[in-house]
């Protein structure tokens, strides 16, 4: 590459050319002793044992993760034994009712089942608590106008709590939470079931709140 000119030892300085310095590097560059310089052995080995790494892990979880399933990994899990079935925990109604009476109707009617006079009328020895067929259609569908509770007049508003409406309470739950009001604070009435709701559900079809001048026609 280089001509014989470039490398008289004589030759100024100032006239060295690109080309001249060029070929000195040339001659340089085998002999750093630079050793970064150079990829060494180990890393390369390293970085194709940790893709081998993940791509086995990817594979084992892709397999056996189960997709992530919280209970998958349930080592104490037992097959049911031949002819056991499997039965849902049956849910206490009035456990049940407890808790949605405290998330939807507590707010108005208080915990302790006594209302917020002369707004909310009290639940406890309550004789349209007392009445199914009327407390069912109260929960389903609300209840607007004038009301006579335990001698003291209201006129306010309920919120229908029934299946569509703002709080879409199931009839399990309606049923439940009446089981509930019923047996509690001193009542003493029994409990209604989710069937005995759907059936007033069924009947009443969807509807304005009720009025008391309805509820008073039934038992
Ligand atoms: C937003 C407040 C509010 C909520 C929530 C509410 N109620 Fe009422 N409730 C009232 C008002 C107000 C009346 C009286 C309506 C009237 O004056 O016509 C009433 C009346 C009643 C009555 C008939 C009167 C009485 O005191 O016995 C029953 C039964 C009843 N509610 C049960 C419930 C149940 C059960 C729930 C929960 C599922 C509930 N209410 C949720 C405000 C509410």
């Amino acid at each position: 590459m280089s001509s014989p000119m470039h490398q008289d030892k004589r030759v100024d300085q100032a006239a060295v050319t690109d080309e001249s310095l060029m070929a000195a590097h040339e001659k340089l560059i085998g002999k750093q002793p630079d050793e970064k310089a150079h990829y060494k052995l180990a890393p390369l080995a390293l970085l194709f044992l940790f893709s081998g790494l993940i791509f086995f892990g990817g594979t084992y979880l892709g397999r056996f993760s189960g997709h992530f399933h919280p209970k998958v990994y349930n080592e104490y899990a037992m097959p049911p034994k031949a002819g056991e079935v499997a039965a849902a925990p049956a849910v206490d109604p009035v456990v049940l009712g407890k808790a949605v009476y405290a998330q939807v109707c507590a707010s108005c009617h208080q915990p302790n089942g006594m209302g917020l006079p002369p707004a909310f009328p009290p639940l406890a020895a309550s004789e349209w608590v007392a009445s199914e067929e009327r407390a069912i259609r109260i929960v389903l569908y609300g209840l607007e106008g004038p009301i006579k509770v335990k001698g003291v007049d209201y006129n306010g508003v309920m919120p229908a709590a029934g299946p569509g409406s703002g709080f879409n309470l199931s009839p399990e739950k309606i049923a439940a939470v009446l089981t509930y009001i019923r047996q509690e604070w001193g009542n003493t009435s029994g409990p209604v079931t989710a069937a005995k709701v759907a059936e007033i559900k069924g009947k009443e079809g969807n509807r304005a709140a009720m009025k008391v001048a309805e509820l008073e026609k039934l038992p």
